[in-house]
């Protein structure tokens, strides 16, 4: 937690400090071209790599991608396939290039079912990228928000056997730091491409407070234009967080 909190304001000014993305809607964009569906996701990759500089040039601390649910192993088995290998050529040409650019990449998720090539990929950019200082970017592949519930309270229930953890000092703070983005403050905004209003199992717990933005823009068509009206739209909202409204106007003029 430490780290962003302390050099960025909490999370009430003009730019969030995290954002959390569902990228949807690649499949309807090649359908309304008349292209197959893997041109919709070779089309979203490119989207990925212009969104994650321009949310990095607008201050934004960290942004948080859903590339692959733990549902997602219900699609088709060529289509699974073809989402595994784009992956794999994605980490493999963009990674020196975010290196460079100082980004700290991390992968939540469980990564048990991918092959040893994939893990190997993701082990290495962590590894390689894990002392940049530049934009906080995690890459949620595999994910599921119930999933990262249930692993974080497994990892607590063990230090509990251990004898390292009383079950009483377990509060909400235990928990949330127990969490894949335990070190990291909760997403300010969240936005979701493709028209959908749900979270589809995405971080569940860290989303209690977040601001949810929903567009009807297909992810291969959300450009920078599209994240600066996202971001006009959080600029303008009034996050309570359980307070009165007259509470936080009084704190803000404080
Ligand atoms: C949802 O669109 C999109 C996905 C399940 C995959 C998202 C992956 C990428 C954009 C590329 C990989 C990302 C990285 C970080 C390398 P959909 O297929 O559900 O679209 P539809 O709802 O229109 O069918």
């Amino acid at each position: 937690m430490a780290e962003i909190s302390s050099i960025v304001p909490p999370g009430c000014g003009p730019v969030p400090r995290h954002i959390a993305v569902i990228m949807d809607g690649n499949g309807r964009w090649a359908r309304r071209r008349g292209l197959p569906r893997p041109a919709g996701h070779r089309a979203g990759v490119k989207v990925v790599r212009r969104i994650v500089e321009a949310v990095d040039q607008r201050g934004v601390a960290a942004l948080t991608l859903f590339a692959f649910s733990s549902e997602n192993w219900r699609r088709p088995r060529t289509e699974v396939n073809l989402l595994i290998e784009l992956f794999i050529n994605t980490l493999q040409q963009e990674v020196d290039r975010l290196h460079r650019n100082r980004v700290r990449i991390r992968f939540i998720g469980d990564p048990t079912p991918f092959g040893r090539r994939l893990r190997r990929l993701m082990q290495d950019a962590e590894t390689l990228t894990q002392a940049n200082e530049g934009l906080r970017l995690n890459i949620a592949v595999n994910y599921g928000g119930r999933w990262d519930m249930l692993q974080a309270a497994r990892r607590l229930a063990a230090c509990v056997a251990a004898g390292e953890l009383k079950p009483e000092a377990i509060d909400e703070r235990t928990l949330a730091g127990a969490l894949s983005l335990g070190d990291l403050p909760e997403p300010d905004l969240f936005i979701r491409t493709g028209g959908e209003q749900r979270i589809s199992n995405f971080l569940l717990w860290q989303l209690a407070y977040t601001e949810l933005y929903f567009t009807e823009v297909l992810w291969p068509d959300f450009d920078e234009h599209c994240l600066d009206e996202a971001l006009a739209w959080f600029a303008g909202r009034q996050r309570r967080f359980g307070q009165t409204g007259e509470q936080v106007e009084r704190i803000k003029g404080a």
